[in-house]
């Protein structure tokens, strides 16, 4: 790097790996964005004249949908898409949309670092894309034009989801119906009506001014909004064995520092949303209660693609 900017995409020297990393959020009081920029401020820093990371936060780059065709294109080499973004790669993620299947992220967390959670990130490696490390979030809230307290408000509205059957089975099972969309429309799409409501954690909803417009947020925590950083098989391999070494030491000493403070992030979100008027509703556990009832059926349609062996050893974290 010639210069100290993080993500200017002319600051890479001559000779260096340059390394497109785009993502869809913000980078302020956002878990992904926070840590996207300190992976590229190490290795810009310690792996001068060997490699250059670029960030392109804010779908300036590419929208998740399109992200991963191009990293197969090799025309951006790292992401970190939420886990809900690769159900056409692969249906192992589906656990992670199943509702309330974690109780909090230090579940994810200790699932992710089992056996099984290992193992997944590579499942994909068949259609030429490696999972490298996870990232955290947080838990899902849920929010729309009208005050949700029981789940029979949620009856008949229209929610934006991503791209994840499990997430339209969830609504579904409220008696409401989804719509797929980029992340980047939904702000637009709640403000004009073509959405009701939304799902998502509190850095989102935070970093996308949701809040603005909707009602109110419900904290039900009833989901899991967590990443996997990606990079293409073929990219990875084509690196000098060392550089890839130490890129991909950096990357998990990131994701170690990170992933430990992701709560704090995921409080000060929640806080910044009050400080700027917007509306919290909190549940107490027989409000809750209801909320499991009416969507953790939904398990039982995905329980075969997902594995019951998956299920029973994230039910037994939760213990
Ligand atoms: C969403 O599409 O709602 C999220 O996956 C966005 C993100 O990357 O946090």
């Amino acid at each position: 790097m010639t210069t100290g900017a993080l993500a200017d995409p002319a600051g890479c020297d001559a000779g260096e790996e340059v390394v497109k990393f785009s993502h869809v959020t913000n980078s302020d009081k956002h878990p992904k964005g926070i840590a996207a920029a300190l992976f590229a401020e190490r290795v810009n820093a310690e792996m001068d004249g060997k490699m250059c990371v670029e960030v392109y936060p804010n779908t300036t780059l590419y929208d998740d949908d399109a992200l991963l065709e191009a990293m197969l294109q090799g025309d951006v080499q790292m992401g970190a898409p939420s886990l809900s973004k690769f159900e056409t790669f692969t249906k192992v993620f589906q656990i992670y949309d199943l509702p309330f299947m974690f109780k909090n992220i230090a579940a994810v967390d200790e699932f992710q670092a089992s056996e099984a959670g290992i193992a997944m990130k590579s499942s994909m490696e068949r259609r030429g894309i490696q999972g490298l490390e996870f990232w955290h979030n947080g838990m899902k809230q849920l929010s729309a034009g009208k005050p949700l307290v029981t789940p029979e408000d949620a009856k008949g509205l229209k929610f934006r989801v991503q791209p994840s059957d499990v997430i339209i089975a969830q609504f579904e099972a409220l008696g409401a119906s989804a719509q797929p969309m980029a992340f980047s429309e939904v702000y637009g799409a709640l403000q004009t009506g073509v959405v009701d409501g939304q799902e998502n954690a509190w850095s989102n909803i935070y970093g996308q001014k949701f809040y603005e417009v909707q009602d109110g947020t419900t904290e039900t925590n009833h989901g899991v909004l967590d990443y996997l950083v990606v990079a293409s098989v073929d990219w990875l391999d084509g690196l000098d064995p060392a550089v890839k070494d130490q890129m991909l030491k950096i990357l998990n000493e990131v994701s170690t520092e990170r992933n430990g403070v992701v709560n704090d992030v995921d409080m000060e979100a929640r806080q910044a949303i009050l400080d700027a008027g917007g509306k919290i509703v909190e549940l107490d556990d027989t409000q809750r209660q209801a909320w499991v009832d009416a969507m953790k059926p939904v398990w039982e349609q995905f329980a075969e693609g997902v594995g019951q062996d998956n299920i029973d050893a994230a039910q037994a974290i939760n213990e």
